[in-house]
């Protein structure tokens, strides 16, 4: 969407897949979805270095409404978890030099069961001018996927027509894939019309806390990645979902393969982790600035898979940089013990063939040449989880 939002993959954090519905505060008073909640995370989102590494929206997801609207129809975030309102949120997330992201959904009910925009599109999208809102991430709960076609288009068109720059995300495409085996009906996704009308849409399911599920995501995003991985660039983002990093599911390799696939994919990079409990190896591979580099890149250019083996259970990813080198991702998926050494030829990496300074950007430490016509042989750790992540940059003249 050529809204001047997003030139590069949206940064921050969501409280979804970290703390889902949970909205009991007297039992859960640090979880729950709440003015509380959010503050924190927004004062540690400055304090700790992660607005000034580049995350720089916080929002809020599902289950921060009443189950009813107002006697006025408006939209009513819950009196007691938000007891100053919305606006006041708004005003705390401002204050801190972040943005604020809020959730919705376009059928008649948010997934959860409160209540969504159908029928009231206008008047919510005035609400959240009022709250001061910066990003909307409209869900698709409980809408006919035909009517997405011309309903996510005309809810963006009311979001520009506000004149405040709003970022706008779509789960469209989502429920449009045939990842929701329920459905009766599988449509094929317009990318071409979505990239045209949302900064970033969600293609597929959503992420676990598990490494199977980060698995499953990245296997499905190879498979399908002719179909829409050129619709990305600045303005439009594909959304693999949020990072797991810093909750219960992932290794530090693990984590250390998301945060590198996920920059190769050019995704946002949302959070979605308790930031007052965040163990240092896992904050070190969130703020690692050469990844996010590679991330930010202005080019916006979305790498691919360009090798995967299923016997060995080796995958390798690569995005082109504005700047003529390549970051390449290494996946080892082997779940058996003992680092295992690979080699890999110039066309397996899909690297034109030439003499490249590689570095690992997890260990800058390792900093090699590679010889033109030379394999390039990396070690991947046991775990079957680790990923070895590289820029390779042409170097005109080598001795
Ligand atoms: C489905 C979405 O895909 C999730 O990211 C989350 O927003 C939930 N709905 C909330 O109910």
């Amino acid at each position: 969407l050529n809204n001047g939002l997003a030139l590069t993959p949206p940064m921050g954090w969501l409280t979804w897949e970290r703390y889902r519905c949970i909205t009991d505060c007297k039992k859960y008073p640090d979880e729950c979805i709440s003015e509380a909640l959010i503050k924190r995370t927004a004062d540690l989102m400055v304090s700790e270095g992660y607005l000034a590494a580049g995350y720089d929206y916080l929002g809020i997801d599902d289950c921060w409404l009443e189950k009813e609207r107002g006697p006025d129809g408006r939209l009513v975030p819950d009196r007691e978890r938000f007891p100053n309102g919305m606006k006041a949120v708004g005003d705390y997330i401002h204050s801190k030099g972040l943005k604020f992201g809020l959730y919705e959904d376009y059928g008649n009910l948010t997934c959860a069961g409160y209540p969504g925009v159908l029928g009231n599109e206008q008047l919510d999208i005035d609400t959240f001018v009022e709250w001061g809102v910066d990003y909307i991430k409209l869900d698709g709960c409980y809408v006919d996927e035909a009517q997405m076609d011309e309903g996510y288009p005309a809810y963006g068109k009311m979001l520009n027509q506000t004149g405040r720059p709003i970022l706008y995300s779509c789960s469209w495409p989502a429920y449009q894939e045939d990842y929701n085996v329920k459905k009766k009906h599988i449509f094929t996704p317009d990318y071409e019309s979505i990239s045209r009308h949302c900064n970033l849409w969600r293609n597929w399911g959503d992420i676990d806390d598990s490494w199977s599920s980060m698995k499953e995501i990245m296997t499905w995003f190879g498979d399908n990645q002719d179909r829409f991985a050129h619709f990305a660039g600045p303005g439009n983002w594909n959304d693999p979902d949020m990072l797991l990093i810093g909750n219960f599911g992932l290794s530090v390799d693990q984590a250390r393969v998301q945060m590198a696939v996920w920059s190769v994919l050019a995704a946002p990079l949302l959070m979605s982790t308790d930031l007052a409990n965040m163990r240092d190896e896992f904050k070190e591979i969130l703020l690692n600035k050469d990844i996010i580099a590679v991330n930010q890149d202005p080019m916006g250019k979305q790498g691919l898979r360009v090798f995967k083996n299923n016997q060995t259970k080796i995958s390798v990813w690569n995005r082109q940089l504005h700047d003529g080198s390549n970051a390449l991702a290494f996946v080892s998926e082997r779940e058996d013990g003992s680092p295992r050494s690979y080699s890999f030829s110039f066309s397996q990496m899909q690297l034109p063939q030439n003499s490249y300074r590689v570095q690992d950007l997890y260990h800058l430490e390792d900093d090699r040449i590679l010889k033109s016509m030379e394999d390039f042989e990396v070690r991947i750790n046991p775990t079957g989880k680790y990923l070895h992540y590289i820029p390779i940059s042409p170097l005109d003249k080598l001795n």
